[in-house]
């Protein structure tokens, strides 16, 4: 399991983690310690196996709900419809922390999909591989109590009101298994970093330009992260770009400073499908892609 309280950018790949050493979710010994007691228990957890039983605090309820009013609001107007629609049925209580257990039941019945458990940075492999078998690495500790509204690293608010949101739809599940049938194929890292790169800026961070060009949210992390629904209109909105994504770095944390559009989510099923469906060890040659641009390569990164 990786500590974060020790991580550097080093550590990250050369990626940028920004100020985020100075968050209370990494230098408040106390909540590190309850973090690491919960992320610990996935140490040896097999894909598939059910996620065991977390006794949340009432300070972990209470910020659930406090987070779970303020996305809740955010999300309306900011999130693209067929997401909206989505949260209808999602597995997402107003009143605390939901159980893997019970997310996933409802998941399964929506969709097919389970969460698997995770403690942490889950390596690209395993992450975007278990995909293809309808399985999503999501982790079960809450977020830093002082600062509800912004977490450095992904927590059970991000997995549950990001992917949970988008496992709930069949439309956006079959992406997800797109992208876990590309990466049950290779094995490299270099092709298993496209896949990651193109995941994302896509699934987690991808923009919907509605008609007449009003930006909306699809990413999971968009979806989860109060502050960037807040501001995501004013990054640096392209266009879908395949050599962008495979050159570009990518914030671990911190607010991304690029995102890519696209013009609906059948309009995003066409690009990944058009990219994955054949993805082979070659692709990257095959459509001149960039190699990245920092050095090294990351597993698959934080989610917000
Ligand atoms: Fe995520």
């Amino acid at each position: 399991m990786i500590d974060w309280t020790r991580l550097t950018p080093l550590d990250a790949g050369g990626v940028t983690v920004g100020r985020a050493e100075a968050h209370p979710g990494f230098a408040d010994p106390d909540y590190v310690r309850r973090r690491n007691l919960i992320a610990d228990r996935a140490r040896g957890h097999r894909v598939g196996e059910p996620s065991p039983r977390v006794r949340y605090t009432e300070a972990e309820h209470a910020t659930w709900r406090r987070v779970h009013g303020a996305l809740w609001r955010t999300q309306d107007g900011r999130v693209c419809p067929e997401l909206l629609r989505a949260r209808a049925v999602a597995p997402i209580p107003a009143d605390g922390v939901p159980q893997h257990e019970e997310v996933s039941d409802r998941l399964q019945a929506l969709t097919g999909f389970r969460f698997t458990l995770a403690g942490g940075i889950v390596p690209n492999k395993r992450f975007l591989g278990a995909m293809a078998e309808g399985y999503f690495h999501a982790v079960q500790y809450v977020r830093h109590p002082a600062m509800p509204l912004y977490t450095p690293e992904p927590d059970v608010l991000h997995d549950v009101f990001g992917h949970g949101i988008h496992l709930a739809d069949p439309f956006f599940a079959d992406l997800y298994r797109t992208v876990g049938r590309a990466a049950s194929r290779v094995d490299s890292a270099d092709a298993l970093d496209l896949i990651s790169r193109v995941y994302w800026f896509t699934l987690e961070y991808g923009v919907v330009l509605e008609h007449r060009g009003q930006p909306r949210a699809y990413g999971a992390a968009l979806l989860s992260s109060y502050g960037e629904l807040a501001r995501f209109t004013r990054a640096d909105l392209r266009p879908f770009d395949l050599t962008e994504m495979a050159r570009m770095p990518y914030q671990v944390a911190g607010y991304q400073p690029v995102l890519f559009t696209v013009e609906s989510p059948t309009h995003l099923a066409d690009l990944l499908h058009a990219f994955l469906d054949d993805f082979d060890e070659s692709t990257r040659h095959r459509l001149r892609l960039p190699a990245p641009a920092e050095r090294g390569f990351v597993s698959h990164p934080p989610q917000r």
